[in-house]
């Protein structure tokens, strides 16, 4: 991984964050990649936010050494044993230069120290060339049952 981790921390999203977010979504269809056909757009922060809102989900901002919102993601448990991560993004000047490997696997520690998990797993578009890539290199595979599908379900083994 070519990003370490410790350079990067997570805490909980506050509403500067959300606003930033929405200044990372260009347009409808980018909105609906990220976070599902469902999401309305356009949206400002509060609409975000609340538009985001799960009970069951953390919701976290990853900030580099600065104190920089640099990405954004969420978790949740599945029983028995899983945890699904969802609303995966990195800012979009920082893209390509594998922070999503720190987002994954800082967001994979925080889900462990609540619920040790035998999984981990997340969704996404097939059209989503990036991310796919993205979760490629980092050892998620297809379900057998969803390749031929529109949203592919990913999975891999938890990080040691
Ligand atoms: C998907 C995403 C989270 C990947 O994060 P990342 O930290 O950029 O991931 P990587 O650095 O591993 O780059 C992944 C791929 O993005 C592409 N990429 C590289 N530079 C890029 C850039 N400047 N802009 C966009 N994509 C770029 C490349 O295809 C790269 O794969 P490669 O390194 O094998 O060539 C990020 O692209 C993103 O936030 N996309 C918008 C939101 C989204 O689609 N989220 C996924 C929901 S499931």
């Amino acid at each position: 991984m070519s990003e370490t981790p410790n350079r990067f921390r997570l805490r909980p999203p506050g509403p500067g964050d959300y606003a930033r977010l929405c200044e990372w979504i260009p347009d409808g269809p980018a909105a609906r990649r990220w976070a599902g056909p469902e999401i309305p757009w356009p949206l400002d922060g509060p609409e975000l936010a609340l538009a985001l809102y799960r009970e069951y989900a953390h919701p976290r901002a990853l900030v580099d050494e600065t104190g920089a919102l640099v990405a954004f993601g969420e978790y949740y448990f599945k029983p028995p044993a899983t945890v699904r991560f969802a609303r995966l993004i990195v800012a979009p000047n920082r893209r390509g230069q594998r922070l999503i490997d720190a987002l994954i696997t800082l967001l994979a520690a925080d889900a462990n120290r609540h619920r040790t998990s035998d999984t981990l797993e997340l969704a996404v578009f097939a059209d989503n060339r990036a991310a796919v890539r993205a979760y490629d290199r980092l050892g998620f595979v297809a379900l057998a049952n969803t390749i031929h599908t529109p949203i592919l379900t990913l999975q891999r083994a938890p990080f040691d």
